[in-house]
Parts: structure tokens; sequence; C-alpha cells
């Protein structure tokens, strides 16, 4: 009998099933626990009102900074938006060094973010970098410098944020693996600006951004329609989405300055722990198993199910029981009828297997990637994992779990997307029967792992509210680099709003094609020619 037919690995790959039925339940909890988020703090759902209260339009130009603390990486770029939905992007990029993520202090991971400002300013704008080390050693400001000059960033910050103002917010909680106590409950725009003032860097945070906000700032700036797009969502290292809610319906209280005129408001959800308490959501021993391994248990239990740090890890806790089950001959010379028989097929003892976090979710990428019998590609991943002549048998169970694992993932994201969808009530409202509903999405599963968004899809035509023609009418796009520039673009609004020293918001820019009238965008767009 084939591997692949054994019933105790059929037993492994049904446990990941999540049928129709699951997800319609899922998503009318997820619609609750949005309205529960809402309406007070200290909910699963965080629904964190943003401040933003508009999407752009593609008309907004000039030269902004953005940086950008994922999961993984550090980014810093200059953007310089056109005015027509086209952008040009100069980033630099380095990977968190592992023990800044668990750092004793903030001061710490926040030290090390702007020093690596200063060396992309240093190489990228070297003659305003030089302009102002030669000014802050003449000017009679207190920073050395005059404030024009100064470069407007956005801080794209992908982490649970008590939003108390466009460039103001306190830390919730770390997730994706950061650990630094000492952050919590404090301004992580503080914190950054502090850093960058100790190296007298000309540079400003005007904006704090969650990456989804970015993401549906960036979407709506370079999509096409008249109308901006409704989500924004990662899915990445992490997962969240931001979507644009009727500011009715945010019971609780606003205590930022905000323009109230659109009626809008930029909600980061913070899906991540959509349902901690596990009420619809599926629960594996092998999510259990993971849960106890994070610095955060029975937390971003969504998430864990989710996204690209995650699921790499599930994989490789399946593969730790199957090894040590004696019915599955997993791995081992038995059984593996189409093996060479000249080598031995076992899992070395210095396999990543044996290790926490060993297995990244790019091997589940390749294993959906490869279709050619026999599995070529996906036995070359297996060997680079430490398995010694994988055959063609169990590179077939490795991606049958593997897909199991991402399926199971995608039909989970399509619940976050349509509950959305439906509280937008974009899909019934007969002004926009022939408009489509936009999403914008980033992260190396949507941008990486074969079919991840067509598996959404399926899920979502499912969805009772939705349906086929429903479906058709969601178009979900890559928005990529969304977080660099829509932090640049909130950051081009904020520097508007105080400019202007009146609450004025993104709304102002629809109507008003710019940067003729306005000296600051002319000024920064011609300093970067
Ligand atoms: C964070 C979110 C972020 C998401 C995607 C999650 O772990 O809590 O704030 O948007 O990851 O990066």
């Amino acid at each position: 009998m084939s591997l692949l037919l054994n019933p105790h690995v059929k037993d492994i790959v049904h446990q990941f099933d999540y049928t129709d039925t699951d997800v319609n339940n899922a998503v009318k909890e997820f619609l609750r626990q949005m309205a529960e988020g809402l309406e007070r703090d200290g909910t699963s759902l965080s629904q964190i009102p943003t401040y933003v209260t508009a999407v752009p339009n593609g008309t907004e130009k000039g030269l902004y900074m953005a940086v950008d603390l994922g999961g993984t990486n550090f980014r810093v770029c200059s953007i310089k938006l056109n005015g027509d939905g086209s952008f040009y992007l100069t980033s630099s990029k380095v990977e968190i060094p592992k023990e800044l993520m668990v750092a004793k202090t903030a001061q710490e991971l926040f030290a090390f973010l702007a020093r690596q400002i200063a060396l992309f300013l240093e190489k990228h704008h070297t003659d305003r970098f030089e302009a102002h080390v030669r000014r802050r050693m003449t000017a009679s400001s207190p920073l050395g410098f005059r404030d024009e000059s100064v470069f407007r960033m956005g801080f794209t910050f992908s982490f649970p944020v008590r939003q108390v103002g466009v460039n103001r917010g306190t830390l919730i909680r770390w997730t994706k693996g950061f650990d630094i106590p000492d952050a919590v409950g404090k301004d992580v725009c503080a914190l950054l600006q502090a850093e960058i003032d100790k190296l007298h860097l000309p540079v400003k945070i005007t904006a704090l951004v969650n990456d989804t906000v970015g993401t549906l700032m960036a979407r709506s700036y370079s999509a096409p329609g008249k109308h901006g797009a409704v989500l924004g969502a990662i899915f990445g290292t992490g997962t969240n989405g931001a979507y644009v809610e009727q500011l009715s319906k945010v019971k609780k209280p606003l205590v930022g300055d905000y323009d109230a005129s659109t009626g809008l408001m930029v909600i980061n959800t913070e899906w991540g722990s959509f349902d901690n308490e596990l009420s619809v959501l599926p629960n594996t021993p092998w999510d259990i198993a993971l849960d106890k391994l994070t610095p955060n248990p029975g937390l971003q239990m969504y998430e864990k199910r989710v996204s690209g740090m995650f699921l790499g890890e599930v994989m490789r806790q399946v593969l730790l029981d199957i090894l040590k089950n004696p019915n599955i001959p997993l791995f081992k010379d038995v059984d593996s009828r189409s093996n060479d028989w000249t080598s031995v097929t076992e899992v070395r003892e210095t396999s990543p297997i044996f290790q926490p976090w060993g297995i990244d979710t790019k091997s589940l990428s390749v294993a959906a990637g490869d279709n050619m019998p026999p599995l070529p590609l996906l036995r070359g991943e297996l060997e680079s994992l430490d398995i010694n002549s994988p055959s063609f048998e169990d590179a077939q169970v490795f991606k049958a779990i593997a897909e199991a694992i991402v399926r199971r993932a995608a039909r989970l994201s399509a619940v976050a997307i349509a509950a959305i969808v439906l509280q937008t009530g974009k899909l019934t409202d007969p002004d926009l029967a022939d408009e489509p509903v936009d999403i914008g999405v980033d992260g190396s599963l949507v941008e990486h792992y074969p079919c991840f968004t067509d598996m959404i899809y399926e899920a979502l035509r499912a969805v009772d509210g939705i349906g086929e023609e429903g479906a058709k009418r969601i178009r979900i796009g890559i928005a990529k680099d969304g977080s660099g520039v829509g932090a640049a673009l909130i950051a081009l609004v904020a520097g508007r709003m105080e400019t202007a020293n009146e609450a004025a918001g993104i709304s102002e820019l629809r109507s008003t094609v710019n940067t003729v009238d306005d000296p600051e965008n002319e000024r920064a767009v011609s300093e970067s020619d």
C-alpha cells in the first residue's frame, strides 16, 4: 500500500480540514467579535482606531521617508510619490538580529533602528545628510537645524499599538517572537525619535502606522477605481487587517484629534488575536504543542494558525509525532519502494526537524510548487533538511500534510476577509452594484505560496452573503511595498495637518490635485532630483 494511503497519514491530513460550515460559523463569530471590539477596549479583536479618516486617490505628491519594523526585517525607504498613482522607492533592508528581538531594554532595539536610518541617509541622501551635518555645527536652534529641512517620516510599526494620535501610540503587546517587556506601555514614536535625535538626524516622525493601514493606503493610492480599497491585509510573518469603518459604528471613546468630516475611520483590527478563546478556531495537538513554544501562549491564536512564522512549525510538530509513530514508516527504508536500493533513507540527528522553529514555511511553498512525479524539487528540499535519500512516497506524504496545513490557513484567512466585506455592506449597496470591492494584500504567503489567494476565493464562495456572485466582485490585489508607501502617504497628510495647524485630513487631498501650491512638497521633490 502506498504510504499516502496509510490510514494514519490520512487521519493526520484530515485533521486539518476546515469545512464550509466551519468557515461560515467562524465568519459569524468574527462579525460578533468585531462589534464587541468597537464597543470597548480589552476584547479579543482589538479594533484600534487609527485616526486616519480617509484613503488617498493617487494624486498625492512629495518626497517622504518611511521605516518599517515588521516581523523579520527593518526597512528604511525614501519614497517619491509622483501624483499619478506611481511612486519611486529607494530602500534598504536589514534582518533584525535575534538578540534584539528579546533585548533587555527597548532602547537597545530603537538605537539599532536609528543607526540604520543614519546609514541610509548617508548612502542615499548624501547631500541632505551632509548639509545637515554642516548646519548642525552652525545653527543656533536646539537640534542644530531648521525644522523645514527635516525629512518627514512615517513609522510603520507592525505590532499592536494603542494609538492616541496620528504620530503617538503605546505598545499593547509584542507578537511574532519579539519579547521586550520594557517597551510595553511606552510610546514607540517617542522611543525612536529620542534615538534619532541622539544622532542629530534631520528626521521627524510625523506618522505612526500599522503595516496593514499602510497597505490599505498604498492600495488606494495605486489601484484603479473610483473608490479606495476597503481592506488592507498582511499574510506574511504575521497576519492582520485594517479596514474603513463608519465612524458612527465606533462606540468606544476616541481620545486623539481627527477629521470627522468624512464620517469614516480606518480601524486596525489586530485580527491575529481573533478567537483566543478557541470557540471556532481549530485546535489540533500540533497547534497546542506550537503554542507552548511561543513567548505568548494563549494569545494570537488565529495568527498561529494562519501566518508564515508558524506554518513551518506546525509541520515540524506533525513530523516529530510521525517519526515516533511505528504505524507510519516515513523517511524509513521500509515501504519506500521507489527508493534507490543503494541508499539508506533516514533523518539525521542534525536535522532541523529536531530543533524548535527548524522548518521554514518556505519548505511548504516548495512542496506546493512541485507537482511533477517523482517530486525532485521537494526531495531536494527535504535533503536540505538533513533527510537522507527521501523517497517519492516520503515526499508525497510531506506534500499532502504541508498542503493541508496551508489550505486550512487560507480558509481561515477567508474568514477574516469575508467578515470585513460583509461588515462594510459594500456587496449590498445598490450605488456600488458595478464596483469591485477592492482589497490590498501583502506578505510572503500571498506573494510566494502557490495558489494561496485561489484557496481564499474558494472559501469566500462558500460564505453565506457572498457566494459565487459576491466572490467575483471581491478584487484581491497585491500592494507591493505597501507598508512603506502607505506610511509615506500618512506622513504627507500629517505634515499638512501640522503646517496648516488645523485638523485637515486626507479627505482634503481628495479634492486638491496638490503640490503646485504646496511649497513643502515642491521643495521635497526638487531636492530629490
Ligand atoms: C501584529 C500586527 C501586524 C501583523 C502583520 C501581527 O503580529 O500584531 O500589528 O499588522 O503582525 O505584520
